[in-house]
């Protein structure tokens, strides 16, 4: 055959690669999670995320000063803290940690995006995602009064001066009744990032430990979605776009690069990200420890993959390494 059609041709130069390049990488794609715990002066470091800690907000000032310099835009906040009940009212106290840490971060980075994650597991006693009752005979996570105090946690947070919310409960109707909520109380500019498409994943080990907030009894699969389904993540998805949501996320991001994917291909002027969960980092930390893989090569390689399939940003507990690798 004529002429001869040789791939490698593009391949032959870095330069002619860095040109032909259909992905790209950068600091501005990233959101870094951050647990912060009540307290003070206290890091507590997460033995199974090596690098990151549980931090008490006085320690807060310094290491945000470090991730706006390198120039990532937002971080997203967990809270662990002091107080538990049923209910998880410690979530929308206007003096709970998560709240104190908006106030330090934004006063020590007013350019850096505060998130926050809206969320029960970390504040109810029994560490499920909200308030739990009975239902035909079964103990169960409670729909419409978890919405209840959803509302009162993101307007406690909104209060607080959060950039954005980021509901990760599953619940149905979650960002209908916080747009509603957020608007009523004065916050209509407010943007909310859904948690749309969650999976209840085994990835997620790391991060139970980071933030204490394994339920005491049963699994989460009454609300997080089936690992086993795809479509299901389009009529999620879409519920939350009709709702209001002004941003989506699939979680994990590795094992559902598909989903990403079928994400952006059904909604590709919607804004996208995905989490690049704990047990993910954890993994590639581990066997980079033992030697088996190149951890900046493979963190990389990872990270452009999630992009490949069609995220926009990514929340990564690799985002201050990145940064720097990618220099
Ligand atoms: C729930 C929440 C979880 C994660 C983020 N938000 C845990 C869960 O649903 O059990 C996991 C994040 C990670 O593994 O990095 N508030």
């Amino acid at each position: 055959m004529f002429p001869q059609i040789r791939l490698r041709r593009l391949r032959s130069h870095p330069r002619l690669r860095d040109l032909v390049r259909e992905t790209t990488l950068s600091p501005d794609d990233f959101i870094l999670p951050l647990f912060v715990r009540y307290g003070q002066n206290t890091r507590i470091p997460i033995s199974s995320m090596p690098g990151h800690a549980q931090l008490t907000v006085d320690q807060l000032a310094a290491e945000v000063r470090e991730i706006d310099s390198l120039g990532i835009p937002a971080v997203i906040l967990f809270g662990i803290p002091a107080h538990k009940d049923a209910c998880g009212s410690s979530a929308w106290d206007d003096q709970g940690v998560v709240q104190q840490a908006i106030r330090t971060i934004k006063e020590a980075t007013p350019n850096l995006l505060v998130i926050t994650d809206l969320c029960f597991c970390e504040f109810t006693d029994h560490g499920h995602c909200g308030v739990l009752l009975e239902d035909r005979g079964r103990i169960d996570v409670a729909n419409d009064p978890t919405l209840v105090n959803l509302v009162k946690q993101a307007v406690s947070h909104a209060r607080a001066g959060a950039d954005m919310i980021a509901p990760s409960g599953m619940m149905d109707g979650m960002i209908q009744a916080l747009r509603r909520g957020l608007d009523e109380a004065g916050f209509s500019s407010i943007p909310i990032m859904s948690y749309a498409a969650k999976y209840a994943s085994g990835f997620y080990g790391p991060f139970r430990e980071a933030a204490e907030s394994t339920p005491k009894f049963g699994d989460r699969r009454t609300y997080q979605m089936d690992p086993a389904n795809g479509a299901e993540a389009l009529r999620e998805v879409a519920l939350d776009l009709a709702e209001g949501a002004d941003l989506l996320m699939v979680k994990p991001a590795l094992s559902y690069l598909d989903i990403i994917r079928r994400v952006k291909a059904a909604h590709p002027d919607v804004p996208l990200a995905a989490y690049n969960v704990s047990g993910e980092f954890a993994m590639v930390k581990a066997a980079a420890a033992n030697g088996w893989i190149d951890e900046q090569r493979v963190a990389l390689e990872i990270l452009t993959s999630i992009r490949r399939a069609g995220a926009d940003m990514i929340l990564t507990y690799f985002a201050k390494d990145a940064c720097r690798w990618l220099g």
